[in-house]
């Protein structure tokens, strides 16, 4: 989701992590200037690392040379591809001898008897049974095996109004307001939310929807999901509509999320707290839980017309949300699961892998300021020959979060019920408590405030995991970290983290600093692309990632902007192996507005799927709009560019013309 709220004149349709709504006021260490000490010894040893560092950063000259370097071909990076030109413009780009062709847009039919989408007339009827709003996560799940047949699964994270509705937004006089939705509104919104699962198919070298596709599903903020899980069943989990505490409707905030080894589509809970509204009662226990999780922040409208998203009428139903779901995407019919074990915060993603012992981990990440990385690690042991032995092997577990040590080490706490200070005494009266309250949890672990965490992903080449952290403007000189070491992280940073024995599961490995991103030729800024990269090879705001079958790095951005940074979101190589370590290219960028979600690549490595999200939303700082953007008056109505099409969020499947490996 996009930082930018101070661009953004529509407040209704904001919803932000990145503005702190939660609130981590424990005081765990941000480790100061001993740090900031260790830290740049760190960088001084590190050999051709720092060296490369250093010179990008005062050394906008060395920059020029090695756009030269980079033109000749002597680069050493692992990705073979002319990358595209940084910027902005209403239309996406991708590097040369590629297709890049818009698979699935908002308001594509889904479902059997889903009518043509018609802007005008949109209902919430139509919405459930088509592509839903602002796509993010991209999963795809081989049928058979094959790369070229699938499910691709993909999470509708949040709904931009002012772009989706005509006749919502007035401008009289300079200033910009929004009507209040209707119920019809809020039921196209709800609709418009939650998940897709599509069968599509790729022949004469065109991917394609199975129309009728008998596994094609949409799963929306009304859908029946079940709680699992060790807080399954808790009082503070109960509702009126719910008196046993294991049934909920719906998921919200579909962020990134995952596909298991035994081929579940998981889509992550992130921003819930802005679909609640309203006041607790008075002396209510749950008011400190809420306000370390921003609840309620009220962006959405949703408890005008819905009793549960009221905390006056509904007060625990905040409690339901927060969680990773899975969803058994093989039957159309299964009911998705909250797995209550994986604990309750902002998840951002949940990329897995098999450890050697055969228990699978997954990587979490809390998308706020100064939150936490996470890690889960089943009980029970990953079989590949029975996919039904599988099916629950998220009910049972170890939570941890992460500290990461001033020397490069780090520790993975576990977050275990009567272990350490998760006691009775600091208000966990079960394991449910400590899982319902994860972030509190973790505070009192002493875990490592990090720049919003985001994407997580796994290496099974390398052996490494890659952290995206997206940016912290709000860290201050006194509360950096050596996991965290800009104050004013405007631009954000790639931490790698190489586990103990090289085994997923241990609960102490180390870990690097793999790139502080920003613009190197700004020595201020402290960017530490290597010197290969060019003017339009750098970029800010690292988000979600994917990690392709050769091993190769690809980093999608949240937040680049006309006037932040020159450029769009867009999809980058990022080098990290050898002496091109922290070399970046631009393969793919967005249109203006628009975030850069997915990516996913098929197994053959031959295609990459990637999720154009929110296009349009902004567009006052870019000089060829230059206004606030909205339905009537868009920056860019990218894909289809038909004066009576409103801009669509979309899939888009990049592919090699002619066939063949991506960047090989
Ligand atoms: Fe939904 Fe943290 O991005
Ligand atoms: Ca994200
Ligand atoms: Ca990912």
């Amino acid at each position: 989701m996009n930082e930018h709220v101070t661009q953004n004149p529509f407040p209704t349709s904001l919803l932000e992590e990145a503005d702190g709504e939660g609130h981590n006021a424990s005081d765990n260490a941000t480790m100061g200037e001993i740090i900031s000490k260790r830290f740049s010894r760190r960088n001084f040893l590190q050999g051709s690392l720092a060296v490369s560092a250093i010179a990008a950063t005062v050394s906008p000259v060395a920059l020029m040379s090695a756009d030269e370097a980079r033109a000749a071909g002597k680069a050493g990076s692992a990705f073979n591809f002319n990358e595209i030109e940084a910027g902005v413009d209403a239309k996406h780009h991708v590097a040369e001898g590629y297709n890049a062709d818009v698979l699935l847009r908002w308001g594509d039919a889904v479902l059997p008897g889903a009518p043509s989408f018609d802007p005008l007339k949109q209902s919430a009827e139509a919405q459930a049974k088509q592509f839903g709003y602002n796509n993010d996560y991209v999963g795809f799940i081989p049928l058979k095996g094959s790369s070229t047949h699938g499910l691709l699964v993909v999470n509708h994270e949040y709904t931009n109004p002012h772009l989706m509705f005509p006749g919502l937004v007035k401008i009289v006089d300079g200033k910009v307001s929004q009507n209040k939705l209707s119920k019809e509104q809020v039921d196209v919104e709800m609709a418009a939310h939650g998940g897709t699962i599509v069968e599509i198919r790729k022949e004469s070298g065109k991917w394609q929807v199975v129309a009728d596709g008998k596994l094609n599903r949409r799963i929306t903020s009304n859908t029946p999901m079940q709680i699992t899980g060790p807080a399954a069943g808790h009082d503070r989990l109960k509702t009126a509509a719910d008196p046993t505490g294991t049934r909920v409707f719906g998921t919200l905030n579909n962020c990134a999320g995952g596909v298991t080894p035994w081929g579940t589509y998981i889509m992550a809970e992130e921003n819930f707290h802005g679909y609640f509204q309203g006041k607790l009662p008075e002396g209510h226990a749950e008011a400190a839980n809420y306000k370390r999780y921003g609840v309620p922040e009220g962006s959405y409208e949703w408890g005008n017309f819905y009793d549960r998203f009221d905390l006056s009428k509904e007060p625990n139903e905040p409690n339901r949300f927060g969680w990773i779901v899975e969803v058994d995407a093989m039957d159309p019919t299964s009911t998705p699961k909250k797995r209550t074990a994986l604990g309750r915060f902002k998840h951002e993603g949940a990329e897995s892998i098999v450890a050697k012992s055969g228990k699978v981990v997954f990587y979490l990440g809390d998308d706020e300021r100064f939150d936490y990385v996470y890690k889960f690690v089943t009980d029970g042991t990953f079989n590949p020959n029975d996919r039904k032995a599988n099916m629950d092997l998220l009910d049972k577990g170890t939570l941890y979060v992460a500290k990461f040590g001033e020397d490069g080490s780090m520790q993975w706490l576990p977050l275990v019920h009567g272990q350490g200070p998760l006691t009775e005494a600091n208000g966990f009266k079960s394991q449910a408590d400590v899982l319902i309250e994860t972030r509190k949890a973790g505070d009192l672990l002493g875990a490592t405030k990090m720049d919003r965490p985001e994407d997580i992903q796994p290496n099974g080449v390398n052996g490494k995991v890659y952290v995206m952290l997206t940016n912290n403007t709000k860290r201050k000189a006194d509360q950096v970290n050596a996991a965290n070491p800009r104050a004013e992280n405007a631009f954000g940073h790639i931490i790698e983290i190489t586990e103990k024995d090289g085994d997923f599961a241990a609960t102490a490995g180390k870990w690097e600093v793999l790139l502080k991103c920003g613009d190197p030729s700004v020595a201020a800024v402290g960017a530490t692309f290597s010197t290969e990269t060019t003017k339009n090879g750098w970029f800010g705001m690292p988000d979600n990632c994917a990690v392709d079958s050769a091993g190769r790095l690809w980093v999608a951005t949240d937040g680049n902007s006309p006037k932040g940074t020159g450029r769009t979101d867009g999809l980058w190589a990022v080098d990290t192996e050898g002496s091109a370590r922290a070399t970046s290219k631009l393969f793919f960028r967005v249109p203006v507005g628009a975030e850069m979600c997915g990516p996913l690549f098929t197994p053959d490595d031959e295609t990459a799927f990637v999720a154009v999200q929110h296009p349009g939303d902004g567009g006052e700082d870019w000089a060829g709009h230059g206004r606030p953007s909205y339905y009537e008056d868009l920056s860019t109505r990218w894909p289809d560019f038909k004066p009576d099409m409103p801009t669509r969020p979309a899939v888009v499947a990049i592919t090699k013309i002619g066939g063949g490996k991506i960047a090989v």
